[in-house]
């Protein structure tokens, strides 16, 4: 029987993490674990219950008490905060702006690191996010860091958001692209990184399934290592 892995994908924001974990996961019957979508999770709900992204007693009370879970519906994959779909509540641009502070503070990473680390134990998972090869799961059985470069990350964002019907600017976009690079990567708590046995995937210039076939490739070379 194969044996069944931990994948790791990190990397910044519109290189293309979601969209690969979620086309992986599928192909390998795994479970995808959307940790960005965690810490939105709990800003949906500090932003509902009024609490302040720096009360860091209230936020662990919050944490304590919260139940996250992924399951997989027909067309995509759900997102349930205490038994509620809270899939499209947490992509608000208030719930966006929101997380940054919340996923800043140290009880919330705590928090999320560990259930990230009980959702993905038994293996079969790809997690995605800033810092699963890095605190979550260092010793993940594949890792992956997918970067593009910042202006076509801002190109991608800009053309989701034209599709939306939404009144932008590309150069606006690009320096909204950077300035939560900055961010990302300054900030003190698991900022955004690189492992060092992370198989670094550059999307720039390649379509997705260019990038899926190239991961693939790895993964089933780990499966067969590990089987063989
Ligand atoms: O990937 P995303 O845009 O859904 O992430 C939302 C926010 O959460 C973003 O500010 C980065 C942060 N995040 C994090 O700090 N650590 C993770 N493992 C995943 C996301």
């Amino acid at each position: 029987m194969k044996k069944k892995l931990i994948i790791a994908i990190d990397g910044p924001s519109g290189a293309g993490k979601s969209t690969l974990s979620k086309a992986l996961a599928k192909r390998l019957d795994y479970l995808n674990i959307d940790t960005g979508a965690m810490y939105r999770s709990v800003a949906l709900l500090a932003q509902q219950r009024g609490i302040d992204p720096h009360d860091g007693v209230a936020l662990r009370a919050l944490c304590d008490e919260m139940s996250i879970e992924f399951i997989r519906g027909d067309l995509s994959e759900r997102v349930l905060v205490n038994g509620v779909d809270v899939s499209d509540a947490i992509r608000t641009p208030e719930v966006s702006l929101l997380t940054p502070q919340v996923s800043a503070s140290p009880v919330v990473r705590e928090a999320m690191v560990q259930l990230q680390q009980k959702m993905g134990a038994a293996g079969g998972v790809v997690l995605e996010g800033r810092d699963i090869g890095t605190v979550v799961f260092p010793y993940a059985d594949v890792k992956f860091f997918l970067s593009a470069t910042a202006a076509e990350r801002g190109l991608r964002r800009y053309k989701e958001l034209l599709a939306k019907g939404m009144d932008v600017e590309l150069r606006q976009t690009i320096a909204e692209v950077e300035a939560r690079d900055a961010a990302d990567t300054a900030r003190t708590f698991a900022p955004l990184m690189q492992a060092d046995d992370a198989v670094a995937v550059d999307s720039t210039r390649l379509s997705i399934d260019d990038v899926l076939n190239k991961m693939l490739t790895i993964i089933e070379a780990k499966e067969a290592e590990l089987t063989g």
